[in-house]
This record gives structure tokens, C-alpha cells and sequence, in this order.
């Protein structure tokens, strides 16, 4: 297992009920987002942080991505993540006045209006039932000033065609293994929902969904990381249990899912 800071994840919760991100984090893994470093990547360029934006983060989890963008030295950052114990690990390597992280729902953060340049959150709104997914949308709009940018990076049922019989079997899969509701937009719902608040789009991007894949851990976490988890994973039943069902149910749903990156402005 990991140390005692991540270890404070999910602390009380049975690894049987435990939130499928909070079993991998656990277990070690720190990216826990659907289309993997290389989407969140192409999700920064296309945001173009610079050393004058005020950025947003919702829903850091583990702070991989908080990181990177504290690399481009943005003029303040700040993250808004609801579960404390991943706020302390973020809140830790923070610094300075600049750089916080709030423990507060992305969809009432208690910020200022027109506060910030850049919003983005990752892995966060997939999890949402379909009116918190608005209210965190529009909470970005109005932390934004008019010309900032939001970037979300979120799981997608590929086509916009699926029948409600097949979204909602594919959702009910997913939420059982998970323990957490799961429930991913075509890209053209993403799209609507974003525009529907006031955005424009600016950039849309794809990657599979290929969270618990081989190559994916080792591109993700590093050999060595890949290899922690699963170290880690062999020491415990349960966690493995878990995280087996859920690649397999990941798997028998491939045809259906992918990661969407996509990145907008407010006008
Ligand atoms: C699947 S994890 C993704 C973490 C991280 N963004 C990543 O991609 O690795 C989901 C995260 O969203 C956070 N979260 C869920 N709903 C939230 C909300 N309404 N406001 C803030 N954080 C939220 C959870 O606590 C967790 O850290």
C-alpha cells in the first residue's frame, strides 16, 4: 500500500464500497483520469496558460495535473476539490499566497465572479447526475472573465447514435463496478451542454479509454509507478478484486467508450 497521506483516501470506507478512483488511488495510482496524461496534455496547449492567468482547477484529485500547470507559472492557481484528504495531498505542495486548494463542490465554490482566465477539471463531471453537470458548467462561466477558457476532459460514449437501452446498460455497468454514478455524453451532448451555458467551442480531442490497460499505466505512471501498483495490487485481494472487475467491464464496453478532451471560451 501506499503512504499514510494517500492512505487517508477513502479512510473509513470498505474497499468493497470504496469509489473505484479512490481503490486506485490507493493502490498507488495517481492519473485517474479517462484518456490518460497525453489528453491532459493536448488539453493544457490548447488552454495556453501563461504566466498571466488566473487559473481554476476543479477537482485536482491527486494533483498530477495541478503540477503541470503550476510548471507554466500561472499569476495564481487555485483548486477546488471536495474531498478533504485529496485537498491536504494538494494543498501540500503548494506555495505561497498564489496557490491554494479550497475543500468545496466545483459547483458552488464560493469564489469571486469574473475571478478567473482559466477554469478546467478532469474525470469530474462524468461522475455528475445530469443537473450537477449544468450547475458546474455554469459555475465556470462565472468564475470566468469574458475571453477565459475552460477545459474539461471527461469519459464518452463514442457514438452519437447509442440507443437509450445501450447508454443506459452501459451506465448501469459502469456505476456497479465503480460504486459511484457513471455517466458519460456522446461528444455532441459535451458539446451541447457547454454551448447550451454560453461557450464556444474551441478544441475537441479524443483518446480511447484505456485507464487499467498495461501500456497505459506505464505511459501514465512511469515504470516504476506501474510497477508500485501492481505490487500493490498483488498484496491485496480485495482491492484486486475490484480493480479486475472493473478493467473487465471497461473492456467488454470498449466499442462504446473513449475520452474526450475538449476546451472552450467564454465570449
Ligand atoms: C476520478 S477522480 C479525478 C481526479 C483528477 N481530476 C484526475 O483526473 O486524476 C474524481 C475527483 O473529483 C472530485 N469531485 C467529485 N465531485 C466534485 C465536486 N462536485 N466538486 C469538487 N470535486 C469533486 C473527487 O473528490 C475526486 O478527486
Amino acid at each position: 500500500m501506499e503512504n499514510t497521506t494517500t492512505l487517508a483516501i477513502g479512510k473509513g470506507l470498505k474497499t468493497e464500497k470504496m469509489p473505484g478512483h479512490w481503490v486506485l488511488a490507493r493502490l498507488g495510482k495517481r492519473v485517474l483520469r479517462p484518456g490518460g496524461m497525453q489528453l491532459t496534455r493536448r488539453m493544457l496547449d490548447a488552454l495556453r496558460i501563461q504566466g498571466t492567468d488566473n487559473v481554476v482547477e476543479f477537482a485536482p484529485g491527486m494533483g498530477v495535473t495541478a503540477r503541470l500547470t503550476l510548471e507554466l507559472a500561472p499569476a495564481s492557481y487555485t483548486a477546488v476539490e471536495r474531498d478533504p484528504a485529496a485537498a491536504k495531498i494538494v494543498s501540500g505542495f503548494l506555495k505561497g499566497e498564489r496557490q491554494r486548494c479550497v475543500v468545496g463542490s466545483a459547483s458552488d465554490t464560493g469564489l469571486p465572479d469574473h475571478s478567473s482566465t482559466v477554469v478546467y477539471g478532469e474525470a469530474m463531471l462524468t461522475m455528475q447526475t445530469e443537473e450537477m453537470k449544468r450547475q458546474i458548467v455554469r459555475e465556470a462561466y462565472r468564475l470566468l472573465k469574458s475571453g477565459g477558457r475552460y477545459g474539461i476532459h471527461e469519459m464518452c460514449l463514442v457514438s452519437d447514435n447509442l440507443d437509450e437501452n445501450a447508454k443506459r446498460e452501459t451506465e448501469r455497468a459502469l456505476t456497479g463496478v465503480v460504486h459511484h454514478g457513471v455517466r458519460p455524453l456522446a461528444i455532441s451532448e459535451w458539446r451541447s451542454l457547454l454551448e447550451s451555458e454560453g461557450f464556444e467551442v474551441q478544441s475537441v480531442d479524443t483518446a480511447s479509454m484505456s485507464l487499467l490497460e498495461p501500456g497505459r499505466l506505464i505511459r501514465d505512471e512511469g515504470l516504476a509507478g506501474a510497477l508500485r501498483f501492481a505490487w500493490n495490487l498483488l498484496r491485496d485481494s480485495e482491492a484486486r478484486g475490484r480493480v479486475l472487475e472493473m478493467r473487465s467491464v471497461f473492456r467488454r464496453h470498449r466499442k462504446q467508450l473513449g475520452a474526450v478532451a475538449i476546451t472552450v471560451s467564454k465570449r
